[in-house]
Parts: structure tokens; sequence; C-alpha cells
């Protein structure tokens, strides 16, 4: 892909960090026009750095995915820039943890503004630059997530649950113009998701939530295993390339092989036997946990203050 005006003009979500900067940086370095949004761009300089690295340019523009305005800004910049757009790669994203009594309806609906109502309003905006030229790719990154619910994920699974009914309904409707839409299913990658950018419910650490002991338990399990994990997020750039090449790729894409594993199993073991395996791997370690848990039940209450105070 050497740029050119038949370089595909690609523009992606999400680009502050994890899989959006680095997809954005390795199209740059294949010669693809690359523009980059993301909602602070007193954030791109990790970008650019990356893109200087590996070689090749991108064009940053800014887009809070919530805000209908700023994403018709963006598009009407690369409309006038470019003149089309190729690609769309919908990535920006973020998951709250929190049994469901935990979460507050705002912070659900606020998950389902930006995994779910953020890709339409980005989509809604592109579709008919697509549609003009009678081509194009949309490529939208749900999650194993979006097949496999968890307990303390609910309203993640469902943000991410409906953003793949909407791409398969989608799929259909746009075939008529020549525009495909794409999944991308990832696994867990190492990414500030689960760190910097990670939220919680507001009474996540409410030690009279009758849920504190299980949440506790779930964030150090799920944290074991997120700090355990070394799949290289790289993957999803790698991905996003093939799927930009190629001239019929399937719908659903999952890059690790622990997601593949669990899409399988998904599909042929009985309800009642899958759910039971992924009940297991929450609570195994559980009484372990409690046990940590009672030890530093005096503490409590004061990590309890810091921690509401990040929570947003
Ligand atoms: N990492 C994983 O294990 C994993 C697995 C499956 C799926 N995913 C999905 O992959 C996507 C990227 O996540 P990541 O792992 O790369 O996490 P990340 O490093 O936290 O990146 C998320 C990106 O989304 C941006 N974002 C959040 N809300 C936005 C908004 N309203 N408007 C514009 N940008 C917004 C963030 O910008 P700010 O810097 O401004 O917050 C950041 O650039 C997400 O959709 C996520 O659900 C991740």
């Amino acid at each position: 892909m050497s740029q050119s005006s038949h370089s595909p003009v690609v523009l992606i979500t999400g680009c502050s960090s994890g899989f959006g900067l680095l997809t954005a940086a390795r199209l740059a370095a294949k010669g693809c026009t690359v523009v980059a949004t993301m909602r602070d761009l007193r954030k791109e300089g990790n970008l650019i750095s990356e893109v200087n690295r590996r070689g090749g340019t991108v064009e940053v523009l800014p887009m809070d995915v919530t805000d209908k305005q700023s994403v018709m800004r963006a598009v009407e910049r690369i409309r006038m820039g470019h003149g089309r757009i190729d690609v769309l790669v919908n990535n920006a994203g973020y998951g709250i943890g929190g049994f469901f009594e935990d979460l507050t309806d705002e912070e659900i609906r606020a998950q389902m503004e930006t995994n779910f109502f953020g890709v339409q309003n980005v989509t809604r905006a592109v579709i008919p630059l697509m549609r003009q030229c009678r081509r194009g790719k949309i490529i939208n990154v749900s999650s194993v997530a979006g097949f496999s619910a968890s307990p303390s994920f609910s309203a993640y699974n469902a943000s991410k649950w409906a953003l793949e009914a909407f791409s398969e309904g989608l799929r259909y409707e746009l075939q008529f113009f020549g525009i495909d839409v794409l999944l991308i299913e990832p696994g867990t990658y190492k990414t500030k998701i689960f760190y910097e950018n990670a939220q919680y419910a507001r009474h996540f650490d409410n030690p009279d939530s009758p849920y504190f002991i299980w949440s506790q338990h779930l964030r150090r399990k799920v944290m074991a295993y997120v700090n355990d994990c070394h799949k290289d997020p790289e993957e999803i750039g790698i991905m996003v390339e093939k799927l930009i090449r190629a001239k019929n790729p399937p719908f659903r894409n999952i890059p690790d092989i622990e997601s593949q594993v669990l899409y399988w199993l998904r599909r042929i073991l009985p309800f009642r036997v899958y759910s039971a395996m992924i009940r297991m791997f929450f609570m195994e370690g559980f009484s372990k946990s409690r046990s940590v848990e009672a030890d530093h039940a005096p503490m409590r209450s004061e990590r309890n203050s810091s921690m509401s105070a990040q929570v947003r």
C-alpha cells in the first residue's frame, strides 16, 4: 500500500492509546492515508512518536464519538481534504466494571453512548461518502465480550452485544452500495482500558453493597489475568491491515486463540455447560480471595474514600 491517490483513506477513532494508536501507526507506515482521531489532542504525543519511529504520516483530528458536532466537523474536513473515506475503523471505547445493582442508570447509558451510539454517530456521518464512491469498509472493534458475558461486565457486554447486532444488520443494508461491515472480536490485551482508562461502578467499592466481596474478588481475578497477559495489541492492527487488503473478508474476525476457542465452545456446548465453565473461571480462588478481604477489612473505608474520588 504505497501512499498515493490510490492509497486507502482510513479514518480511525480513539487513537490516543492502545489498539487505535498502534493501528494508526501501522497503517501509516504501510502507506495508507491515515486520519487518526482522538477526543483530546493534548494526548497526540504518543501517537506522533510512534509514527515517527516507524515512518509514514498521520493527520490527527479531534473527535469525541459521543459529540455529533465534533464527528461531523472531522468527517467534513476529511471530505474537503481527501474527497473520500475508504475505511472506517470504529475503535473508540471503554469498559465499565460493576454489578448491575452497583451501577447507576447514568453509568450504563454513558457506556452505551460511547460503545454503541458513538459508533452509530461516526458511521452515520461516513456512510454518505462511501455510498457516493460505491465502496468502503466499516470495521467495528467489538470484543469477546460481544458474544460471551461475564459477571460485573454486563453493561460492557450489552454495549458490545448491541454493536454486534447493529453490525450484522447494517452489513445487509450496505451491501447494495458495495460497502462491507466487519467485526473484530479481540480477547484480553494489556492496554490502558484496564489501567488508566478503567472505570468502575460508583458503588463498586462500597462495603455496604451486597456485591462487595464478589466485586473485589473479580477485580483481583481480572487484573491478575490481565497482568499475566502477554499478547501483542499490535495483532489488532495486523488484522485491520489484512481486512483492508482482503477482497472478501469474513464478517467475524477473532485475532487471538483464546477468544477463538471461547467462540467455538459457546457455539457447540449446551449453554448450561458453557455457563458453568464461565462461572468456574470467575469463582476459582474466591475463598482465598475472601480471606485476603477479611485480613484487609480495617483498611477498607480508607481505600474506599480514595477510590470513590477516582471513579467518574
Ligand atoms: N484491550 C482489550 O483487552 C480489548 C478487548 C476487546 C475489545 N477492546 C476494545 O478495543 C477498543 C480499544 O480499546 P483499547 O484496549 O485500545 O483501550 P484504550 O487504550 O483505553 O483505548 C481506548 C481509546 O478510546 C478512546 N475513547 C474513549 N471514549 C471516547 C470517546 N467518547 N470519543 C473518542 N474516543 C474515545 C480513548 O480516548 P481517551 O484517551 O481520550 O480516553 C482511547 O483512545 C475499545 O472499543 C475496547 O472496547 C479492547
